[in-house]
């Protein structure tokens, strides 16, 4: 199969491509980067970074764009059923993919508008309303790639911690000036709710996707009330249920931009969660 060598704007080469590449347009050189199970590439604040900040739970628009780029070729689709603000959405701009989001609030669609609008960006699908009902509406269409980042556990009700010092057994409580992180708004009452709401989402969107695509979700693990929770392994398990899906990876992106706090010290070992995870599945049935 014929190889050809690529090279980047400033005409540096990229190393050699394989027509044969049925997965990405990625070169040999590139995929070994790329293939790493550890993300450690800064992603600076970019594209309206404070205002995409409202959500709390919004990813770097650049990396999802490196996500795409790793997982699916140019011209093709891209879905994200919980889009928040928009980091895949403008991430498959950046990347030249078409991209159709869906979002329960549609103050986060606002924000994505608004940001499209003020860095000249044209605007993707966004569709405002419940995956699980809006999913089933799309069917007909397929989609090459599903890019997402899950609704938390908990998360909406939990206080983001701001510095504040908390001991061991003492209930959660807002720190000074922190305000309640309201990107989980899809309502969860409890974990076992969440996994199965997550996985009956993830099934629909699977339906939705080309024999052989690849479904890539971010999800961190979490310590709650005293408990690590290891989400990322629960949630792997609810979408190996899924029938047809596969686990291929679990990819760690160390967040470089993420503070360190004084969590626990003289009391207890408590975590500072500077990664997610991102699961890795491929529908092969
Ligand atoms: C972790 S955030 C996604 C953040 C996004 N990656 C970004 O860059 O802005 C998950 C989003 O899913 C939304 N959501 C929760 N349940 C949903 C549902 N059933 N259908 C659609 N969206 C939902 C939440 O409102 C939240 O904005």
């Amino acid at each position: 199969m014929a190889k050809r060598e690529l090279y980047d704007a400033e005409g540096n080469s990229r190393g050699w491509y394989s027509e044969a590449n049925r997965v990405n347009d990625l070169t040999g050189r590139e995929w070994v980067f790329w293939s790493r199970s550890v993300i450690t590439r800064p992603y600076p604040p970019n594209l309206q970074h404070a205002l995409r900040n409202r959500h709390g739970g919004q990813k770097p628009p650049e990396l999802c764009a490196d996500l795409v780029r790793a997982f699916s070729k140019q011209g093709q689709s891209v879905l994200d059923p919980f889009m928040g603000v928009g980091g895949v959405l403008l991430g498959a701009s950046l990347a030249g993919r078409a991209a159709t989001g869906i979002e329960i609030n549609p103050e986060w669609i606002r924000i994505y508008r608004e940001v499209c609008r003020l860095e000249g960006i044209a605007e993707q699908e966004a569709i405002t309303g419940d995956s699980a009902m809006v999913l089933p509406t799309l069917s007909g269409r397929v989609f090459d790639l599903v890019l997402t980042d899950v609704p938390y556990w908990k998360m909406d009700r939990a206080p983001r911690s701001r510095g504040a010092w908390k001991r061991v057994g003492e209930p959660s409580r807002p720190a000074r000036g922190s305000h309640l992180a309201d990107f989980g708004t899809g309502g969860y009452a409890d974990k076992g709710e969440w996994l199965a709401r997550m996985g009956e989402i993830f099934a629909r969107a699977a339906a939705l996707l080309k024999p052989d695509g690849y479904l890539v979700t971010f999800i961190g693990d979490m310590y709650r009330d005293n408990e690590y929770h290891c989400l990322s392994a629960e949630l792997a398990g609810a979408l190996q249920r899924v029938p047809g899906l596969v686990w291929k990876a679990n990819l760690v992106w160390y967040d470089v931009s993420k503070k360190l706090h004084l969590y626990g010290y003289q009391y207890s070992y408590i975590p500072s969660l500077i990664h997610q995870n991102i699961l890795v599945f491929r529908r092969e049935a």
